[in-house]
């Protein structure tokens, strides 16, 4: 279809439905929908003498943590609870989302950092912190000497996601979703068994220590999933408040101390 629209008025409409919340174009034609047949045929009336139907019968609710918890605690290891999140049918979404994100760097490195949900460039590669926040994450670590490409336990990083899918929008995820994500958390930091951890930014100090305030909560070591962990600003944050860099920088100056004195291993 020819446009008639000016490239004037094509950006202006273009700005207009990025205000309204499009951040993606998810088809190459237009589609009229005012035009479209109306797709499900009405019912057809049901006859005045039909007898009444039986009552279909109702599966009782499921409840998605103990599901959560169920499913998580039966992967015996981080492959499995891979499959586990990727057949886990009770969070909406994983219906928006492209990929499962799922992990990166080395499984057996002393220091896991959680962060908090998959962006548009995560979920489209399916690996955590690989949009501009991912890349000023590295940078951070590699000034104290760690990497996910790190060769040795000591060097290397491990990275994961409270969510595995991108909330619509970037949107900050609901309790819920949350609660039914955390077993699953929790079962991953048993199974990769880290040293330390970092909470990475407010939803994982929510997931992690129940509470919120990351700007408070930052720089004091704390206990999660049963592991010493540190909140700290999350890269995104860094990334409008550059100011903040220096507290971050007393953040990684403290784990690099704690990861030089400590030595479970
Ligand atoms: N922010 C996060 O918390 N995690 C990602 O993977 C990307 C951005």
């Amino acid at each position: 279809m020819e446009s008639k629209l000016t490239p004037e008025a094509a950006l202006a409409s273009l700005g207009w439905q990025i205000e309204l919340g499009a951040t993606e174009a998810v088809g190459d034609a237009p589609v009229d929908r005012y035009t479209l047949p109306e797709k499900a045929p009405k019912p057809a009336a049901k006859p005045a003498h039909a007898p009444p139907l039986a009552a279909p019968a109702k599966a009782p609710p499921a409840d998605p943590v103990a599901a959560a918890e169920a499913a998580a605690g039966a992967a015996p290891t981080l492959e499995a609870l891979r499959s586990a999140l990727d057949v886990y049918p009770h969070c909406d979404l994983r219906r928006g989302a492209r990929n499962l994100v799922f992990c990166d760097g080395d499984p057996g490195a002393r220091l896991m950092i959680i962060g908090e949900a998959p962006g548009r460039d995560e979920d489209l590669q399916g690996k955590p912190f690989v949009g501009r926040a991912g890349q000023l994450l590295d940078r951070m670590f590699d000034a104290i000497g760690l990497a996910r490409t790190g060769q040795t336990p000591e060097a290397a990083l491990y990275i994961t996601n409270i969510l595995p899918w991108r909330p619509p929008q970037n949107r900050d995820p609901e309790p819920a979703e949350i609660a039914m994500m955390r077993p699953f958390m929790a079962r991953h930091v048993q199974l990769a068994d880290p040293e330390l951890i970092v909470l990475m930014g407010n939803i994982s100090c929510e997931a992690g220590l129940g509470r919120r305030g990351v700007t408070r909560l930052r720089g004091q070591w704390t206990e999660a999933y049963g592991r010493p962990a540190l909140p700290m600003l999350h890269p995104a944050y860094l990334l409008r408040n550059p100011a903040a860099k220096r507290d971050s920088w007393a953040d990684l100056l403290a784990l690099k101390a704690r990861l030089s004195t400590s030595s479970r291993r």
